[in-house]
């Protein structure tokens, strides 16, 4: 596959002396710990063997140009003019995450790139922090010897979803993305941004992505609503609980407080905050201990609240978590990511997959009318040059 891009990539930017260079980016998937990144929360991803490609090569045209083998529209940017257009589409994720490394004081330079990814289209696994990062790590290698530290290339990826695209995300996404480990997951505070790699070890399980199919758009969606709901009720918990920076600087010992919020929908975006962070470090726990039993009735408990108080669910991920929890050999399944359509995941016994499909499947697409996709993929490392 590699070997066929590089031939892609001569033929469309022809052949030279400079030196091309590989990098993968992987995909993500979040095990627990939903819309909470950007609330102070824990949250427990993976980066997965899916991603982006990226095959690229110094110019000294002072151009980034930019393909996709999955996008029609390619294009040259002048590196005098980064700046956010409509017309630029996918590109300007790469054009916010050149602009904002320069800004950072880093070198950039001209490149001449080529992207192909196998993160299923619109599926909320993050294809687009995938991106930022592939371009982040080509233009560290390129032109900064690699030496731009990889949480500094987080934080660009960051910067660019929220300021330069205009999606009020957590760091979830590009954290993962950017410091995952094969057959790990990652326990991430975002209030301090301290990790931890865990033993992504399921014993005789396996985790299965349920593509719904239903395209997520999160531009369009709710996401930044969630968000000035929840600025809304930490508005009212400061008032009566000192000290508070986030949601989830609250306990279980603070429920009572939420009683002072009086618009529930409001206050119910505050108990999930709250319960759904005590879930990811009972879920940190369980893994440790190799109880997957309880981490899957984790996941539905998250699941449930996610639909219940969060409201990020939906129909079409309603319908596919339903059905997979309640086939037998599926321990726990839940939404992943944003939601409002997109993926989920389920730990599924390990030799009943293909049972599991069967069951979950026909049920889905009569319910929904769209077929949807069942994906197995491993635990994989965060973006880097491969060779
Ligand atoms: C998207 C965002 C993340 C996170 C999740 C929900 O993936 O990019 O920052 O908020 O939704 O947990």
């Amino acid at each position: 596959m590699i070997d066929s891009l590089i031939t892609d990539f001569i033929n469309l930017y022809g052949d030279n002396d400079s030196e091309i260079k590989k990098f993968f980016s992987p995909s993500r998937i979040n095990i627990i710990g939903e819309h909470i990144d950007y609330l102070g929360g824990k949250v427990f991803p993976c980066a997965i063997e899916i991603g982006t490609y990226g095959i690229a090569r110094k110019n000294d045209d002072n151009l980034i140009r930019l393909a996709s083998k999955n996008m029609d529209l390619k294009g040259e940017i002048s590196l005098d003019e980064l700046v956010y257009k409509d017309e630029n589409d996918w590109m300007n994720y790469p054009v916010g995450v050149v602009k904002y490394i320069e800004e950072e004081g880093n070198n950039i330079g001209g490149l001449d790139i080529l992207i192909y990814g196998n993160i299923p289209n619109g599926s909320g696994l993050s294809s687009s922090s995938s991106l930022e990062l592939l371009i982040g790590e080509i233009v560290n290698v390129f032109y900064n010897d690699g030496k731009i530290d990889k949480l500094d290339l987080v934080k660009i990826g960051k910067r660019t979803e929220n300021e330069f695209i205009g999606v009020n995300t957590g760091i979830m996404d590009q954290f993962i993305i950017g410091l995952g480990k094969k057959d790990h997951a990652m326990l991430i505070d975002t209030n301090s941004l301290d990790y931890e790699y865990y033993n992504f070890d399921l014993k005789d399980n396996k985790i299965v992505i349920l593509n719904t199919n239903k395209r997520r758009e999160l531009k369009d969606s709710k996401y930044n609503e969630r968000r000035s709901e929840c600025d809304k009720a930490l508005e009212i918990l400061k008032k009566h609980k000192e000290g508070i920076e986030n949601i989830c600087d609250l306990g279980k010992d603070d429920l009572h407080l939420l009683e002072h919020i009086e618009e529930e929908n409001i206050r119910n975006r505050a108990m999930h905050a709250i319960m759904e962070n005590i879930r990811v470090k009972k879920a940190a726990v369980a893994l440790e201990k190799g109880d997957i039993e309880e981490l899957g009735k984790l996941l539905v408990e998250s699941n449930d609240s996610l639909r219940d108080l969060y409201e990020v669910t939906g129909p079409h991920l309603d319908a596919i978590t339903k059905y997979s929890n309640e086939f037998q050999g599926c321990l726990g399944a839940r939404m992943t990511g944003a939601g409002f359509g997109g993926c989920g995941i389920a730990i599924v016994k390990e030799d009943m997959v293909d049972e599991f499909i069967d069951y979950v499947s026909p049920k889905y697409e009569k319910e929904t009318g769209i077929r949807a996709e069942f994906i197995s993929s491993n635990v994989g490392n965060g973006v880097a040059e491969i060779s």
